[in-house]
């Protein structure tokens, strides 16, 4: 496989386990290319054209210095300068993915936000009260976004001679998919049972291992869950802390997500919402370890050779594919 393929693969990936399902996505995307039509000619060339096709512009290729079949691969949470001279180090690495978006990703993570007025809106918050208040919220990261040193680490990339892509949202699109079959299988009555059930899963198990495994932030193991929403795991960062109140009126009882400030935390509080979190860096490790698994299975070759996967910055590599005997 090419990079090209991989970047395919994550954003396929992503889509099938998007909340908003294939065709929600697919109306997000036309909606853009109606906007895009209403441009001038020369608003239209300052678009960037891959806003048309890719729904999540958080998750890109940065560089390509040498379009070769991949075989090793560097894969990490947070990949910056330090990152690509390890590869450096590591040496014959075809390609660096990073799971937080670097480049131009970050610049327009805040794009992929409106996914959250979707989520919200399946756990029953009415859609205008979502998009009411992630509006906000939207423009806000947008612009905290905006002053940072976008492209470093890309041109750490560019320096070094090293190919660069990330996976964001759809990685984190893959572990929320992965929890809410997890949960909704099973009746869980008590937050104690549903932080037993996480525990349950690999990265979190290895998380718990160094004092980062699923915690209660809000509420008490007694406290019974309610209605369990998987509304923090995807669509960018963090959401509007004035929603907690609505998600209480909407039903929720419980909200799994992998952080939370202390803002949010606080009105959770005031609306009785039982906040788990179930880790950031395990929850992360989660969405690239399912992509990989997957991208081990195609690109592994017919003589049994696939492709080596060195896990780096915070990653731990889980692999749920049976090994080939
Ligand atoms: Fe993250």
């Amino acid at each position: 496989m090419k990079i090209q393929d991989i970047q395919n693969l994550s954003i396929k990936m992503g889509q099938e386990a998007d909340f908003r399902g294939k065709e929600g996505v697919q109306k997000f995307l036309d909606n853009k290319k109606k906007e895009f039509q209403r441009f001038s000619l020369s608003e239209q060339g300052e678009i960037d054209k891959e806003a048309l096709e890719n729904p999540y512009l958080d998750s890109r290729i940065y560089n390509i210095s040498e379009d070769k079949e991949i075989k090793k691969v560097l894969v990490g949470i947070d990949i910056g300068p330090a990152e690509i001279l390890m590869a450096k180090e590591i040496g014959n690495i075809d390609l660096i993915i990073a799971h937080h978006p670097i480049g131009k990703g970050l610049a327009q993570l805040a794009d992929v936000m409106d996914l959250q007025c979707d989520v919200l809106n399946f756990y029953g918050v009415p859609i205008n009260i979502a998009e009411g208040l992630m509006k906000e919220k939207i423009s806000e990261v947008a612009r905290g976004v905006n002053s940072a040193n976008h492209q470093r680490t890309v041109d750490a990339a560019k320096i070094l001679g090293f190919n660069l892509m990330n996976s964001h949202t759809p990685c984190d699109n893959l572990a929320a998919k992965f929890l809410r079959d997890l949960i909704e299988k099973k009746e869980i009555e008590r937050i104690s049972d549903l932080i037993n059930i996480l525990k349950g899963v690999s990265e979190y198990k290895e998380a718990i291992k160094i004092g980062v495994g699923p915690k209660i932030f809000v509420g008490h193991p007694q406290n019974r869950c309610g209605k369990i929403a998987l509304s923090e795991i995807t669509g960018g960062t963090e959401g509007s802390a004035k929603l907690y109140e609505k998600m209480a009126q909407a039903g929720i009882g419980t909200v799994v997500g992998m952080h939370v400030s202390e803002e949010h935390k606080k009105e959770a509080e005031s609306a009785h919402i039982n906040i788990v979190i179930a880790g950031h860096m395990s929850s992360d490790s989660l969405g690239v370890n399912i992509f990989l698994d997957e991208l081990e299975k195609q690109a592994r070759l017919p003589d049994g050779q696939g492709i080596e996967i060195i896990p780096c910055s915070g990653f731990t590599r889980f692999s749920r594919v049976a090994p080939i005997v």
